[in-house]
C-alpha cells in the first residue's frame, strides 16, 4: 500500500499490526497453504533456539501464550496451594489467573508512579512466611530497578521471575531483561514488540527447570488445526486492515461484523471472570513459530525504531510539563508503548482519535478483569495503581509510526492538554 492513492489518504495509526511486514504475511500464507505443517514441525525448536540466542539465555520453551508460560514456570518451581506470589499492579488479569490456577495466592503490590514498576517498600509490608516468588514486571518496557529488587528477593529468600511481556530487548546494567532473575517469560501476542498473534516463551539458565518446562510443554495440548489457521489469517488480515491509510475505513467496516467476526480473541470471557478456560495448557503452533522466526530477524530494526519514537515523544512532551516515565539510572528501556499521564483521559483520547487509536493500558489494576475483586484484589489496597488505571494513555511506538505521526500526535496532545488550562498539567 505504498505510493499512489494510499499516500494521499489521511493516516490513522492502529495499535496492532505495526510489527508485521508483507514478507511475514507471505510466510503466513505459505503455511495456510500447507496444513500438514501448520501445527507441528521443525520451526518450533528453531524459533526457541533463536529466541534463546536473542535474549542471551541457555533455554527457551515456547507456549500458546505468555500466561501459560508463567503458569508452567510456577508449576515447575513447585508453587501450589499455600504459596504466595508477590506481583505488582497494574497488570493483566491473566497474570493473576496464572498464579491462581496453580492454587497459590497472588499478593498485589502497589507500583511507583515514576515508572509503574513494583514499589519494593510496599512489597516489604506484604511479605509473610508463605511468600515464595517475586514476579517483576518491566512495565511498558522500562526495566525494574533490579539491584534493589534482587537484594530484596535474596533477603526474603524469594525466587525471581521476570515478566518481560512488555520489554523484549530492554537492558539493565548492560544485561538483557530475562537474564536477571531465575526465570522469565515473554509474550508475542499481537500488541507486543513482535507478534505471532498469540504466543509465549519461558526462558531460564537453570537446566533442571528447563527440563521440567520441557516435560510440561510435552503435556500441553497441541494447538487445534482450525485455531492455528485462524491465527495466521488474523495476522494477514490485521496487517492489511491496520495499514495507516486504510485503517479509519477498515475499522468501521470491521466493527460492523461484531460477534460474527470469526477471528480469535486473546482473552476469553472466562479468563476475564478469573475462571480457568478449557484447553488452557496449549503449545505454540509450527506456523506461528515460523512467524516468530521471521519477526526476530527484523527485531533489531524494530527496537531501534521504537527507541527513536520514544525519544521523539519525550523530546516533544517533556517541555509541556506532562508526566512521562522516569527510567532507573542503569536501565535501557524498550518501549512497547509510551505511557503518558493525563488528567482527563477521555478528552485526550478524543483529541488524538483522528491520528491514532490511543492505548489505554491500564484501565483497571487488573486489565480486562470483569472485577479485580474476583481475583482477590482488595479495592483501595494499591492507590498508585488505581490512579494509574484512571490516567494513563499510551502512544504507539511500532515500526509503522513515522516521524510525521509523532509530530501530529504530540501537537494534538499538547493542544488538548493546554486548552484545559494550567491546572490540567502536572506540576511535579
Ligand atoms: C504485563 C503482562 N504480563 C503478561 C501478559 C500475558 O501475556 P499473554 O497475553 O501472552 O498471555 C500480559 C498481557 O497483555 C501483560 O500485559
Amino acid at each position: 500500500m505504498r505510493g499512489g492513492l494510499a499516500s494521499h489518504l489521511p493516516r490513522r495509526l492502529a495499535l496492532l499490526g505495526g510489527t508485521t511486514r508483507w514478507s511475514d504475511c507471505v510466510e503466513a500464507l505459505s503455511y495456510l497453504g500447507r496444513p500438514a505443517q501448520l501445527v507441528q514441525g521443525v520451526k518450533i525448536k528453531e524459533y526457541e533456539d533463536a529466541f534463546a540466542a536473542t535474549v542471551g539465555v541457555k533455554y527457551a520453551i515456547g507456549f500458546a501464550s505468555g500466561r501459560v508460560s508463567l503458569y508452567g514456570l510456577l508449576r515447575a518451581l513447585g508453587i501450589d496451594e499455600g504459596a504466595e506470589v508477590l506481583l505488582s499492579v497494574p497488570t493483566h488479569i491473566v497474570v493473576a489467573n496464572a498464579i491462581r490456577y496453580t492454587g497459590a495466592r497472588p499478593i498485589y503490590v502497589d507500583c511507583r508512579l515514576e515508572d509503574y514498576n513494583i514499589d519494593l517498600a510496599d512489597a516489604e509490608r506484604r511479605i509473610t512466611p508463605r511468600s515464595r516468588v517475586l514476579l517483576l514486571q518491566h512495565t511498558f518496557g522500562v526495566p525494574v530497578e533490579m539491584d534493589t529488587a534482587l537484594a530484596f528477593a535474596r533477603r526474603h529468600n524469594l525466587v525471581v521471575i521476570e515478566d518481560c511481556v512488555h520489554a523484549l530487548g530492554a537492558r539493565y546494567d548492560g544485561r538483557q531483561v530475562g537474564t536477571l532473575g531465575h526465570a522469565a517469560f515473554f509474550s508475542t501476542e499481537e500488541t507486543k514488540t513482535i507478534s505471532t498473534v498469540m504466543g509465549g516463551m519461558a526462558v531460564t539458565n537453570d537446566a533442571d527447570l528447563a527440563y521440567r518446562m520441557r516435560t510440561f510443554q510435552a503435556s500441553c495440548n497441541l494447538s487445534p488445526l482450525s485455531l492455528s489457521a485462524r491465527y495466521l489469517m488474523k495476522f494477514v488480515v490485521y496487517y492489511m486492515l491496520t495499514e495507516p491509510s486504510v485503517h479509519r475505513f477498515a475499522r468501521v467496516a470491521y466493527e460492523r461484523l461484531g460477534r460474527r467476526n470469526p477471528l480469535p480473541v486473546p482473552t476469553t470471557l472466562e479468563e476475564r471472570r478469573g475462571q480457568r478456560p478449557r484447553d488452557y495448557e496449549r503449545r505454540l503452533s509450527n506456523g506461528q513459530a515460523a512467524l516468530g522466526l521471521a519477526q526476530l530477524r527484523s527485531l533489531q530494526r524494530n527496537l531501534e525504531h521504537r527507541e527513536f519514537v520514544a525519544n521523539a515523544y519525550e523530546d516533544s512532551l517533556s517541555p509541556c510539563g506532562l508526566r512521562l516515565p522516569e527510567v532507573p539510572s542503569k536501565a535501557e528501556p524498550s518501549f512497547v508503548r509510551y505511557p503518558v499521564w493525563v488528567e482527563d483521559r477521555p478528552t485526550v483520547i478524543r483529541a488524538l482519535a483522528p491520528h491514532a487509536v490511543v492505548g489505554t493500558w491500564f484501565t483497571s489494576v487488573l486489565e480486562e478483569a470483569e472485577s479485580p475483586e474476583a481475583a482477590g484484589y482488595a479495592p483501595g489496597s494499591c492507590p498508585n495503581a488505581e490512579q494509574a488505571a484512571q490516567h494513563l494513555i499510551n502512544l504507539p511506538t511500532h515500526p509503522r509510526v513515522s516521524a510525521r505521526d509523532v509530530r501530529m500526535l504530540t501537537t494534538a496532545l499538547t493542544r488538548a492538554v493546554s486548552s484545559r488550562g494550567p491546572s490540567f498539567k502536572h506540576r511535579w
